[in-house]
């Protein structure tokens, strides 16, 4: 039996991998540590915490005591803990900081005492910051320099950094991925799909940033799990690898699709100031995981992806609905209120 350290197990991708691996390992432990910050939800994985196979453990990646204790009952490490929100760094970088770099030392130094574990840093091409429009041949590969824009990405990237230092330096077996943007169920709807979706069966606007050129490369959340599971089991200690699948859209694009399969008119469209510092284009280059390992994504085709996706948000209204309450209201109206 193989046991393993997830943190922020109980947010969107997190969630997602616990259900992903348990199902096709079936000889894996899991353990989630999550704080249960406004993003985490214990209702994500709420299936499996019957599961003998799966423990919750309510606690901070920054609780060193308590990571030493979890370290020492796993082989490997699967970080996702995070704050993730770009528009939430600009309104309060601090916790940023807090969670992203000295969380991930945090859970550096705990594994640096235990040794022998492999350490999978999850991170995000929002690190090697923003591509023209003009020019789509261009696409940030591993050897791309980091030039992170916000502070949700520059914390990002630090933490990148010290992770790979770790391996450099103390000679631990850590690997760092960096994938596009996600989609799929229990993303927390602060992001744009969830967002829109939900506002438009409330019958609300969508806010949509500056001129909606802005350019994402979207990946089903499947396929990025499915992707963390090669590099965790395969990958090479010390290696970058970015996940991505060269799927990009604008975000007026991507709004019009939403609008059409929700049969909703253009005039649900809230044109909105734009995101400060607002990356144009992200698009990845994903040729090193393909070739090395083998993963190609199977389940992002779009636009049946997205309207499955916008299905699962229809039939779980219940899940969304508590979420968009309490201090979601508050977000809300600092983040779109005098926009
Ligand atoms: P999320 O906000 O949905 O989930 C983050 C989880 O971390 C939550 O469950 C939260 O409670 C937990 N957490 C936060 N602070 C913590 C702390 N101090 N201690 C313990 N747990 C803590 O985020 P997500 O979208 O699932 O992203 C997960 C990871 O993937 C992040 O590291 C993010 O940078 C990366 N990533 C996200 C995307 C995307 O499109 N969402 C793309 C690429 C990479
Ligand atoms: P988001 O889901 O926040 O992901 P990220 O900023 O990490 O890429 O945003 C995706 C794109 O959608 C981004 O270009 C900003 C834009 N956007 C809007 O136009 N309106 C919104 O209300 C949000 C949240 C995002």
């Amino acid at each position: 039996m193989r046991s393993i350290l997830v943190t922020g197990g109980s947010g969107f991708i997190g969630s997602n991998f616990l259900h992903f691996v348990l199902a096709r390992r079936p000889d894996w432990r899991i353990v989630n540590l999550d704080s249960l910050s406004y993003s985490g939800n214990r209702e994500n994985h709420a299936g499996l915490e019957g599961d003998p196979r799966f423990r919750f453990v309510h606690g901070d990646i920054n609780d060193r005591a308590l990571v030493d204790e979890l370290m020492r009952e796993c082989e490997a490490v699967v970080h996702f803990a995070a704050e993730s929100h770009v528009d939430r760094s600009i309104l309060d970088p601090r916790p940023f900081i807090e969670t992203n770099v000295l969380g991930t030392q945090t859970l550096l130094e705990s594994l640096r005492r235990a040794g022998g574990r492999r350490f999978l840093h999850v991170s995000t091409d929002e690190v090697y910051g923003s591509l023209p429009l003009g020019d789509p041949e261009s696409r940030f590969s591993e050897e791309t320099p980091l030039n992170p824009h916000s502070p949700y990405s520059a914390s990002k990237a630090a933490s990148d950094m010290i992770a790979l230092s770790y391996q450099h330096t103390f000679g631990l077996d850590v690997l760092v991925t960096r994938c596009s943007n996600n989609f799929g169920p229990y993303q927390f709807p602060e992001k744009v799909i969830p967002l829109f979706v939900t506002n438009l069966i409330d019958g609300e606007p969508v806010p949509l940033y500056g001129d909606g050129l802005n350019v994402r490369d979207w990946l089903h959340v499947e396929d990025h799990c499915e992707a963390l599971l090669a590099v965790l089991e395969r990958g090479k200690g010390g290696r970058v690898y970015n996940i991505g699948g060269s799927n990009e859209r604008s975000n007026l694009e991507l709004t019009h699709l939403v609008l059409d399969i929700m049969g909703r008119g253009r005039e649900m469209i809230r044109p909105v100031a734009d995101r400060p510092g607002h990356d144009r284009r992200y698009a990845i280059d994903a040729r090193r995981i393909r070739s090395e390992l083998g993963w190609a994504p199977s389940r992002s085709a779009w636009p049946q992806a997205l309207a499955a996706t916008i299905q699962w948000y229809v039939d779980n209204e219940r899940w969304w609905r508590r979420i968009k309450s309490g201090e979601y209201r508050t977000y809300y109206a600092l983040q779109y209120g005098a926009r």
